[in-house]
């Protein structure tokens, strides 16, 4: 008989705006993931170290950080801390100096490549990987992509966003091709975010969205509320389901979660 293993998976979380709820489904998903039994590791690259707030962690230097990761002379030995308190859930906190990598990757070799060669040759023993990604789509978006097993899509439902998806997709899809990634990773789903059901406009979006999923022939997952429950745990340092587990919004990433763990566990006989 084989030995039992199951196959990493590394989810991307992209999209082309802020405030899309990129780092909260990033938080929401490693939780969930966790409490179905899989480790989880959850990398900001985003200068703008939000994960730091939403996982309650102190700051840290750019040695502890991913900047190291990502720096030239890195040996191996990822700084990982502990979220929660749970042992199935470690961060690699974002930096500023981020910023500065991004600009020097554009002319290092291998730039793009540079998180999928880290993950390589100095692998992360996690079922899941998690990457919350910045904003802007530059370098560390490439990067991101390059590393992917495949990727999530957020989306508000706003004018901009609902119409921005199908650029989005697109512009990853070319850079996948760009950067001859084989296989391409996989656009695992749009998750519409941020929804408020008293809004006639977030009604309207959500009902357009299964035309624009399958015309991209993406799959769409069910909308992550809009609960202010989600600020006031995240201002605590907290998930919702740990902040207030009985929360219904919680539910909201079951779905998702599932087919995750599913992906994670593929190739585990
Ligand atoms: N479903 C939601 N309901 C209410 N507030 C939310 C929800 N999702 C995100 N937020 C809030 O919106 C802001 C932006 O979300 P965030 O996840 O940081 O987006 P991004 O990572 O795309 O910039 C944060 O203050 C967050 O707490
Ligand atoms: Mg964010």
């Amino acid at each position: 008989m084989p030995k039992q293993q199951s196959r990493q998976i590394v989810v991307g979380i992209l999209a082309n705006a802020g405030g899309v709820g990129k780092t909260t489904l990033a938080v929401h998903l490693a939780y969930a993931l966790s409490k179905r039994g899989c480790s989880v590791a959850l990398i900001d690259l985003d200068p703008q170290r939000a994960l730091d707030v939403f996982c309650g962690l102190p700051s840290v230097e750019a040695e502890d950080s991913l900047v190291r990761v990502l720096s030239k002379d890195f040996v191996g030995g990822w700084p990982l801390v502990r979220a929660w308190n749970n042992p199935n859930i470690e961060v690699c906190q974002g930096h500023p100096v981020l910023s500065q990598i991004s600009d020097d990757l554009v002319i290092r070799r291998r730039g793009e490549y540079t998180l999928a060669d880290r993950l390589q040759s100095h692998p992360l023993r996690h079922d899941v990987v998690i990457l919350d990604c910045p904003a802007t789509l530059g370098m560390i978006c490439e990067n991101a992509i390059a590393a992917s097993t495949g990727l999530l899509v957020p989306i508000q439902l706003e004018m901009k966003s609902v119409s921005g998806v199908a650029d989005l997709v697109q512009w990853a899809i070319a850079i996948s091709d760009d950067l001859q990634l084989k296989p391409r990773p996989p656009i695992l789903g749009l998750v519409p975010c941020l929804y408020d059901n008293s809004r006639a406009i977030h009604r309207q979006y959500l009902r357009q969205l299964p035309d624009v999923a399958e015309q991209l022939q993406i799959k769409l997952y069910p909308q992550i509320r809009d609960s202010s429950e989600f600020k006031n745990a995240s201002a605590n340092g907290l998930p919702l389901q740990k902040y207030r587990p009985a929360h219904p919004a919680n539910r909201d990433f079951e779905d998702l979660a599932h087919d995750l763990a599913a992906l994670a566990r593929k190739g585990k006989w």
